[in-house]
């Protein structure tokens, strides 16, 4: 595990860009798993000025969302889905279809997950997975556990992520309390994981995720395990990490 302690918010955006940009430069079809939230928002800034300059092509990447709310269509505001599109599918050359995020209206849930993972599989996997951290230690919508879930499936949300995401919403009532998300072994089967965090109100999740022993009660210590995985912090969210 590489953790990169960058000066602040925009500095950890910029490391994390130069690294997908990396990436989409050696391997121009590659397969970038994308998260959402207000984290990733400046690094999608400055792939959108990547591209803008000429630097870097999408025109043959794929991409793969970790998580959609359930119950929530892809023109509702407040949808993931939404949100690619704002931050970054509309504001650069990538061909729409090459996009994919779960369908939160198939209420069907073992169908949209096993779509979903087969839908990952048949791209030939992911080859960079971008990653937040929640408050809690989630990572996508894999919240704290008595066990690792290994392939996508339909989550009830947390307490403290149906708070934390209400900022997005009119009401606590709005926000939605299912969500499909990718597991934990579709995550661990990335080929590189990029895992990006800010503020010191992620001390706490960093400390227990990268300082403490691998546990399902902090779902994204299980990184720990993955053989390529980059943590960019800038110094709040790594200041109670012994490195
Ligand atoms: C979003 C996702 C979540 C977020 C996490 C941090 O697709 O999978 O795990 O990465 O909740 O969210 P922010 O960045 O808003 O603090």
């Amino acid at each position: 595990m590489r953790i990169i302690e960058a000066q602040d918010y925009k500095d950890m955006s910029r490391k994390a860009a130069n690294i997908i940009s990396a990436q989409m430069i050696l391997k121009p079809e590659s397969v970038i798993g994308l998260a959402t939230g207000s984290t990733p928002i400046g690094v999608y800034d400055q792939l959108t000025e990547g591209y803008k300059k000429g630097d870097l092509d999408f025109s043959k990447i794929h991409t793969v969302n970790l998580d959609e709310y359930k119950g929530i269509d892809a023109e509702n505001k407040q949808s993931y889905h939404y949100f690619m599109n704002q931050h970054l599918f509309s504001r650069v050359n990538i061909e729409l279809q090459n996009t994919f995020v779960p369908d939160g209206m198939n209420e069907n849930q073992d169908e949209e997950c096993q779509r979903y993972e087969k839908l990952i599989a048949g791209l030939g996997g992911v080859d960079l997975q971008l990653l937040g951290l929640g408050h809690n230690g989630h990572i996508g919508f894999n919240e704290p556990a008595e066990v690792f879930v290994k392939q996508t499936h339909c989550v009830s949300l947390s307490e403290k992520t149906i708070q934390a995401n209400q900022r997005f919403f009119e009401s606590k009532k709005q926000v939605p309390k299912q969500a499909y998300t990718m597991g934990i072994g579709t995550i661990m089967s990335a080929r590189k994981i990029l895992i990006i965090i800010s503020g010191e109100d992620k001390a706490e999740a960093v400390k227990k995720s990268f300082g403490e022993e691998i546990s399902p009660h902090v779902p994204a210590s299980i990184l720990q395990l993955h053989h390529d995985v980059t943590v960019i912090a800038d110094k709040a969210a790594l200041s109670k990490l012994d490195i």
